[in-house]
């Protein structure tokens, strides 16, 4: 994956966007539901404008529920729509089809009025790298989805697949850039691995990870390594170190390695459900 992005590369990607946009009724924006505000491009609001808008909080299965809901909650107050999912899983589809019809009620009803029936609702995708953009496609429009290519009226070479009979999606995400601007931004993407770990320092990153969940998640790291979490961060990953074998032939401490353990681990969930980012926690300037 690639994710240096340059004013180009942007520029390209926007266009591609504004082009695709036409198209279609609704926006379905994917983000990560551990860093639901970090791994959004707020510039989707301006090339979006006029259409309906879904936002899916991805991942929510590796999120912390309780802030999966606040931040639902968050975007409705918006006026977004917006759902929890874990995009590997069908079990979510019914109730996002019902979200997107909800989303779409207005297009439907005005439809209606003018005699138009059954016109299926158009949506796509959109999301920065590595959200589930391409899993969300599989998972809901998979194999048994049907393919309804190059239609009169539609922009040669666009696929659409067919969700339901009332929901057609393009089948090529929008890819966003994220706002590498803010270095929060960049920390807490590199945190759920969306940055490469050779861009970041990953001992830092694991001594800022293991400080965030002695704050917000108390005793996950007791529980996962069976460690005392009092004392220095560095006492902490020097603990976790020596616990999981993550020892030099010197018998040094191998920092990296434990680093990196504690990082893979967060990310596979083993750590348990943690979210990093909350609304209204005043650390976002945005939430
Ligand atoms: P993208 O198109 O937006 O770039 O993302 P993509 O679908 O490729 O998904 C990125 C990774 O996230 C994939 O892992 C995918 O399996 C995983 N993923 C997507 N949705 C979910 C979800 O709801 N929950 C969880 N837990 N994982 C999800 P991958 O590339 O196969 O890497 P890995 O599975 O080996 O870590």
């Amino acid at each position: 994956m690639n994710y240096q992005w340059y004013p180009g590369h942007m520029t390209k990607a926007k266009r591609q966007m504004q082009e695709d946009i036409k198209l279609i009724d609704l926006i379905i924006e994917i983000t990560d539901a551990r860093v639901p505000m970090s791994s959004r491009n707020p510039d989707i609001d301006e090339i979006g404008r006029n259409k309906s808008r879904l936002i899916l909080l991805n991942k929510s299965d590796l999120a912390d529920p309780a802030a999966n809901e606040a931040w639902i909650q968050y975007f409705k107050k918006q006026g977004y729509h917006a759902v929890g999912i874990d995009a590997r899983n069908k079990n979510g589809i019914k109730k996002v089809q019902n979200t997107i019809l909800e989303a779409c009620k207005e297009k439907i009803e005005r439809d209606k009025r003018k005699g138009i029936k059954n016109r299926p609702v158009r949506a796509m995708v959109v999301g920065i790298p590595n959200v589930g953009k391409s899993t969300f496609i599989n998972t809901y429009a998979g194999k048994a989805a049907t393919k309804t290519g190059n239609k009169p009226g539609v922009t040669k070479g666009k696929q659409w697949v067919r969700l339901n009979k009332s929901v057609e999606l393009l089948d090529t995400p929008g890819i966003l850039w994220p706002k590498f601007e803010d270095q929060i931004v960049g920390e807490r993407l590199a945190m759920i691995g969306s940055i490469k770990d050779d861009v970041l320092n990953i001992e830092e990153l694991s001594l800022v990870m293991i400080d965030y969940l002695r704050e917000h998640y108390k005793g996950a790291i007791e529980k996962r390594y069976e460690v005392s979490e009092e004392g220095r961060h560095v006492e902490v990953l020097e603990r976790i170190a020596e616990k999981r074998g993550c020892i030099k032939r010197d018998s040094e401490i191998d920092y990296a390695k434990a680093s990196a353990l504690v990082m893979d681990e967060f990310r596979n969930g083993r750590l348990g459900r943690v979210t990093l980012e909350l609304p209204g926690r005043g650390e976002d300037k945005d939430a």
